[in-house]
C-alpha cells in the first residue's frame, strides 16, 4: 500500500510499511523526536514526536502512515506541550550545558532551542549520578542520559553485545551497565561498537577527543536541528 497524507497542510506520500515519522524524514520534514532513530526499531518512549492526526495525539514514530491522515505538527499546543517534556527532561538530570562537552553537536539543546525553550523553569532535581570513567576509550556520565534507550537498542540489536539495559521505573528508571561491577570498562564495550554513536545527548562520550570540534563550528551551531536533522546521523 502507498499513498499520501497530509502533515501541517503539506501532502507527504508513503510506501508500505512507513510510519509517520519514516514519510516526514524522507520528506525532510522534521518531527521534533528523542528516541528515534531510524536505523533501530521504534519504541515510542520520549513523546517528543507527538503529532495530532485528525485530532488524537499518537507518536509519530510508531504510528503507521495512512492515506488521507491529516497529521498537525508544528501548531502552538504542541509545541507548548513539547516544551513541558523538555523542560522536565532538564530537571530529570543534571544539564549544564556551558561546561558539556556535547553542547552545540547535542540534540536535547537543538530540540529545545527548536522548540523556543529559554529556561527549565521547574525545580531542579539535582540527582546524584556517579560518572563511570573505568572504559579506557569512553564515558559514561549518567546525569546527562535521557533514558532513550538507543544504545540499549544498538548494543542489542547491532552490536550482539547487550551492554546496556534500563532498570527501575518512573523516577527510579536509570541506565545500568551489564558487567560483573556494573562498570563501563569491566564490560566489552568498546569505541567502535554502534552503541557508542548513537547517544543524542552528552551521556556517552569518547575520552580524550573533548573539544577536537571547537565551540561555534559543531553540527548546531550554525543551522537548526530542523535543517540538518539527528547528531548520530552526522557520526
Ligand atoms: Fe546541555 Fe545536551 Fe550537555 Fe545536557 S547533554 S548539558 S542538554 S549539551
Ligand atoms: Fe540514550 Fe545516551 Fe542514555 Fe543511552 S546513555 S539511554 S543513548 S541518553
Ligand atoms: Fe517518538 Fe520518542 S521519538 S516517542
Amino acid at each position: 500500500m502507498s499513498g499520501s497524507f497530509s502533515i501541517d497542510g503539506v501532502t507527504v506520500p508513503f510506501t508500505e510499511g512507513q510510519t509517520i515519522m519514516d514519510a516526514a524524514l524522507a520528506a525532510k520534514i522534521y518531527i521534533p523526536h528523542l528516541c528515534h532513530n531510524p536505523e533501530f526499531v521504534p519504541q515510542g518512549s520520549c513523546r517528543l514526536c507527538c503529532v495530532s492526526v485528525n485530532d488524537r495525539m499518537v507518536a509519530a514514530c510508531t504510528t503507521p502512515a495512512a492515506d488521507g491522515l491529516e497529521v498537525a505538527n508544528e501548531t502552538h499546543e504542541i509545541t507548548t506541550q513539547r516544551r513541558l517534556l523538555l523542560k522536565l527532561l532538564f530537571v530529570e538530570g543534571n544539564h549544564v550545558c556551558p561546561a558539556c562537552e556535547k553542547s552545540g553537536a547535542c540534540q536535547l539543546q537543538a530540540v529545545a532551542y527548536h522548540c523556543g525553550m529559554l529556561a527549565p523553569e521547574f525545580v531542579h532535581f539535582y540527582p546524584k549520578r556517579e560518572v563511570d570513567a573505568s572504559h579506557p576509550e569512553m564515558i559514561i556520565d549518567f546525569n546527562r542520559c535521557i533514558l532513550c534507550e538507543l544504545c540499549v537498542r544498538a548494543s542489542r540489536d547491532y552490536d550482539g553485545k547487550s551492554v546496556f539495559n534500563i532498570s527501575g521505573r518512573g523516577i527510579n528508571a536509570h541506565l545500568t551497565v551489564n558487567s560483573p561491577s556494573g562498570k563501563l570498562g569491566d564490560s566489552n564495550f568498546s569505541a567502535h561498537d554502534k552503541a557508542a554513536r548513537v547517544c543524542p545527548v552528552g551521556a556517552i562520550l569518547p575520552r580524550n577527543h573533548a573539544y577536537e570540534t571547537p565551540i561555534g563550528q559543531r553540527l548546531y551551531d550554525q543551522e537548526s536541528i530542523s535543517q540538518v536533522g539527528d547528531v548520530a546521523s552526522h557520526q
